[in-house]
């Protein structure tokens, strides 16, 4: 994780370069600082915490630099401290890092040896040493940068300041991401897109193994072997407006809110109007035999939606793995399997390497992303976008109900041209998608009512979530969601799976979120929430509109319309989002930027 910002050009840069870094204090916020070139040399300010308390440091130190880097941090090696913060310095060499380096105690034993002293605990200060011994033996910058990424391994981003050159940048790229917007006689350096919307469109995204030197009007890279390589722009055509609060106390309300017109623009296009589906070039190859869905955190439980939806309509086998087991599990993979990533960032790290290691044993590979361009689309042999734009909020909810209907499009695609399912109940399952918006607003425009619901329990200790079939993943996100924003300790289980564990946890105390609309569950539900109030356990029920046996045996009560029950997941998620939301509103926390988390997680 970890944000990088640069600039070189004719305008001042500290200015450009914060406001670049409030666009990626999502990738973290442990730690923040800006280094830039004035004629005296490179000056670095930096900080612990938020991005925010750099401000008033900045405000100090007025400069007219007009090249520079800057970092927010998400703590890996060493702890949250000004010390741990880039940029870093070495010498001549002052840097800035998002990755991992995987043999920095080697290295680091190395620097020992060579009497360089570090003042940190990163891996990342290593690499401005060596970068600096290179520079110290004669080599050209080009050189030492390149001889120092030969010396490393892992993951990196890195955009590099020299000492003496007063308006250029070295950047290098390794998996986590990095991309550069051309302006006019000036360079952007970013993470990721947000941060240099508001100044150019026109964006080169930089490829692995690839180093770039950069000045107001040159640009250069190179690959691993120093050839010079060609890298060329591609104008980006999102809306930046998207990526303001937009009168919304926090962006995770107003992502919420945003929920029905994202699954509007995801859906609309790929729906033609004789009725069939078209997810843009993907073809569901005859000989795919099984679905393998592999995908982190929020993502995943999207997956889990998938496999409901996949399998019931397309009768396909799906299995749905978390990335990080998948990839180091040796798993039964040839061509007959589609390896689906469903990646809201699609930078993920685990998800990336993932997906790698899916064509390396020859699967076809489809991905569900946001983000247009990111690493994990651009290595797919097809990408579904979903259109819910850019998410800042940490906890993922726009992205998530925007994946569940790209899945239940998939779903839709994979039935009709496997002939699993017939022409009334295709037609059937597409009305019930399109209406789909409409329902969602109709949920939101009773938020109050969970808002009212969640101040009765600010104060308890600890929730369980429980829900069946296609809604145990929403239990299971519910549960996430709290624990994420609020620090509630929560869990997600299976309503069926509570006699043999969880039940133990019931007493008076203890919420319940139960998910029991009306469908092929809704009896067994009801019975163990029977069991749930026997015990004295207060049930927060979220049920279908107009279920009066459900509003005479629960505490709190919240309806959604009736949909078809594959499409549940995507009104059922809406309460609890909202609930997690206002709980955590309530407690004063962070919402946006809840403690240790980031949102694109790009180390392993
Ligand atoms: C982080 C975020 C989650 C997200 C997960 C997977 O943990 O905080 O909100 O669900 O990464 O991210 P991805 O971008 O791959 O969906």
């Amino acid at each position: 994780m970890c944000g990088i910002v640069g600039y070189t050009g004719n305008n001042k840069c500290i200015n450009l370069l914060y406001d670049g870094l409030e666009k990626l204090e999502y990738r973290g916020y442990d730690s923040a600082g800006i280094s830039f070139i004035e004629p005296s040399g490179i000056k670095t300010i930096k900080t612990q915490g938020k991005l925010s308390n750099l401000k008033p440091l900045l405000e100090k130190t007025p400069s007219g630099s007009s090249c520079g880097i800057g970092h927010t941090r998400w703590a890996t090696h060493g702890k949250p401290s000004v010390e741990n913060a880039h940029p870093h310095t070495s010498g001549k060499i002052t840097l800035v890092h998002n990755g991992i380096i995987e043999n920095y105690s080697e290295l680091k034993n190395q620097l020992a040896g060579m009497s360089r002293t570090l003042s940190s605990e990163t891996d990342t200060e290593i690499i401005a040493h060596f970068i600096d011994i290179n520079l110290e033996k004669g080599k050209t910058p080009l050189d030492a940068i390149h001889d120092t990424l030969n010396l490393i391994r892992g993951t990196w981003a890195l955009a590099i300041l020299i000492d003496g050159y007063p308006d250029q940048i070295w950047c290098a790229k390794n998996q986590s991401p990095l991309i550069i917007g051309a302006g006019e006689d000036e360079y952007f350096i970013a993470s990721d897109i947000p941060a240099i919307m508001p100044n150019t469109r026109n964006v080169i995204f930089m490829e692995d193994g690839d180093i770039a030197h950069i000045a107001p009007t040159e640009i250069s890279f190179y690959d691993i072997h120093l050839k010079t390589v060609r890298r060329v722009s591609q104008t980006i055509q999102w809306n930046g407006v998207t990526a303001e609060k937009g009168g919304y106390r926090h962006f995770m309300l107003k992502e919420i809110f945003e929920q029905p017109r994202c699954i509007l623009d995801t859906v609309s296009s790929r729906i033609s109007a004789s009725g069939n589906i078209t997810p843009e070039n993907f073809t569901l190859d005859e000989k795919i035999k099984k679905i393998h869905i592999i995908a982190c955190g929020t993502s995943y439980y999207s997956g889990l939606v998938g496999k409901y939806m996949i399998e019931e309509l397309a009768r396909i086998p799906v299995e749905v793995e978390f990335s990080s087991e998948f990839r180091y599990r040796n798993p039964i993979i040839d061509s007959s399997t589609l390896i689906l990533s469903i990646s809201q960032s699609g930078e993920t790290a685990d998800t990336l390497a993932a997906v790698k290691e899916a064509k390396k044993l020859g699967a076809q590979t489809l991905s569900i992303s946001n983000v247009i361009n990111s690493q994990i689309p651009r290595i797919s042999d097809y990408t579904l976008y979903t259109h819910a734009g850019p998410e800042i909020g940490v906890a993922s909810t726009k992205a998530f109900s925007s994946q569940l209907a790209a899945l239940f499009m998939i779903g839709v695609y994979a039935a009709d041209i496997r002939g699993t399912i017939t022409a009334e109940r295709k037609n059937q399952l597409l009305y019930d998608l399109k209406n789909i918006p409409a329902k969602m607003h109709h949920i939101l425009e009773q938020s109050s009512q969970i808002k009212v619901i969640a101040r009765r329990y600010i104060h308890s200790h600890g929730f369980l979530y429980i829900a069946r079939g296609m809604n145990y993943p929403i239990a299971l996100e519910g549960a996430l969601k709290l624990k994420e924003i609020s620090y509630i300790h929560a869990e997600g289980y299976p309503a069926g799976e509570m006699k043999h564990g969880p039940i133990a946890l019931i007493d008076e105390e203890l919420p319940v979120v139960s998910i029991v609309t009306r469908n092929n569950y809704y009896n067994k539900t009801m019975n163990n929430l029977e069991e749930v109030r026997a015990r004295g356990g207060k049930i927060i029920a979220i049920a279908t509109t107009g279920d009066m046996e459900t509003a005479d045996i629960s505490t709190d009560l919240f309806m959604v319309p009736e949909t078809d029950p594959l499409l549940e997941p995507l009104l059922t998620v809406i309460p609890v989002q909202l609930l997690a939301y206002f709980i955590s509103d309530f407690k004063g926390t962070d919402v946006d930027q809840p403690r240790n988390l980031a949102k694109s997680v790009t180390v392993e």
